[in-house]
Parts: C-alpha cells; sequence; structure tokens
C-alpha cells in the first residue's frame, strides 16, 4: 500500500471487533513509530501499550469512559519525556514529535488493516497514575488500535478545500 492509500483509508475508527492484535504486529508497528523524526533527533518518547484487560478499564476510565477504549485490542499511550523543551520558534518539541510518531502509528496500522483513534480526551492525571507515568513526563495521546468492525476503504473526507487554506508567499485569511 502506498503512502496516499494508507492516508485515505485511515479514518478514526470507534468500534473494534472483539480480535487480538497479535503483539508481533503490534511490534512491527513500533518499529515504524520509531522511525518517526523528531527535533534534533531527540527521541524524547515513551510507548505504553496497554493489552491487560483490567489496565485497559482503567484506561477507558482516564479517557472520559469511550467504550470503543476498552474495546480496542490495545492502547498505545505516546509519553513526551521532556515536555519543558521548546524549540527557538517557541513551539514545544515534545508534542510535536509524538504527533508524528503516533501519526506514523496510524498510517502504519491502516497499512494493516488494522483501525486506531486519536485520543485526546483524558484526564492527563488520571492517565498518568493508571500507566505510572512519571509527573514529569506527559502523554501527548493515547491511540486506541484493533481490528475495525467495518474495514477500511478508501473514503472522502469531510476537509476544507486545498484552496480555503492554503496561500503563497503571504499569509491569507
Ligand atoms: C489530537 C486529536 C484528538 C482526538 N481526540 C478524540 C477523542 O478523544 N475521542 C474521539 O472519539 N475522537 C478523537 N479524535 C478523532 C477526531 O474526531 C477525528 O480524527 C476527526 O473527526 C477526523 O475524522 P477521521 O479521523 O475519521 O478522518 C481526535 C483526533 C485528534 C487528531
Amino acid at each position: 500500500m502506498d503512502v496516499e492509500e494508507a492516508i485515505l483509508r485511515r479514518r478514526a475508527v470507534r468500534s473494534f471487533e472483539d480480535r487480538e492484535v497479535p503483539k508481533e504486529k503490534l511490534e512491527e508497528i513500533m518499529n515504524s513509530v520509531r522511525m518517526a523524526p523528531s527535533a534534533s533527533n531527540k527521541q524524547d518518547w515513551k510507548f505504553v501499550i496497554v493489552m491487560d484487560d483490567e489496565k485497559k478499564e482503567e484506561v477507558y476510565r482516564a479517557a472520559n469512559k469511550q467504550s470503543f477504549v476498552k474495546e480496542a485490542s490495545a492502547v498505545i499511550a505516546g509519553i513526551t519525556t521532556d515536555p519543558e523543551y521548546r524549540m527557538s520558534c517557541g513551539i514545544p518539541s515534545g508534542v510535536v514529535d509524538l504527533s508524528i510518531a503516533m501519526d506514523h502509528l496510524t498510517l502504519k496500522a491502516a497499512e494493516e488493516g488494522l483501525g486506531t483513534c486519536w485520543i485526546g480526551a483524558f484526564d492527563q492525571e488520571k492517565a498518568k497514575d493508571v500507566l505510572e507515568v512519571p509527573d514529569e513526563y506527559e502523554i501527548v495521546a493515547l491511540m486506541p488500535i484493533g481490528y475495525p468492525k467495518t474495514s477500511l476503504e478508501k473514503r472522502s473526507k469531510n476537509r476544507a478545500e486545498a484552496r480555503e487554506i492554503v496561500s503563497y508567499n503571504t499569509f491569507s485569511e
């Protein structure tokens, strides 16, 4: 599958089959994740893969009880271990780095026919507590992953047209 196809197949999956994703497959996906670029190649990140049902239940509670979080075969937490560091442009690199890495995850998963959904609606402190993440780190995203109930197909997406969001040479509203 080429990148374009993975981009078009990926969608927010909120309904999963009751079927386990083999650990080897998750490891393969994490291999694509670790290839993501990061600012100064610092790779200040850690990932926790939650497969244990009781742990998943706790993550689901920390994620505003979004039911599909516990229905997924696994939930992967992307954690920045240097949340304070800002690039000279003023933007915190940890959030950017983790977002790229987690996007690699979603696209590689799509290539494998697996569904994912970004989860930003979660309680940071509760989730850190559940996953035993040190206080000074931050969870950037939670990502449930599993076999989607409806298989991934290329779909048109509800997105603004390029002409509405792209300008050349100077900014334009
Ligand atoms: C940073 C981020 C946080 C999100 N948080 C949630 C969430 O907590 N729960 C949820 O159901 N979807 C969440 N989403 C999924 C978006 O609603 C979804 O990606 C968007 O509507 C576009 O749909 P698509 O992913 O199917 O293309 C999140 C997406 C992003 C990128």
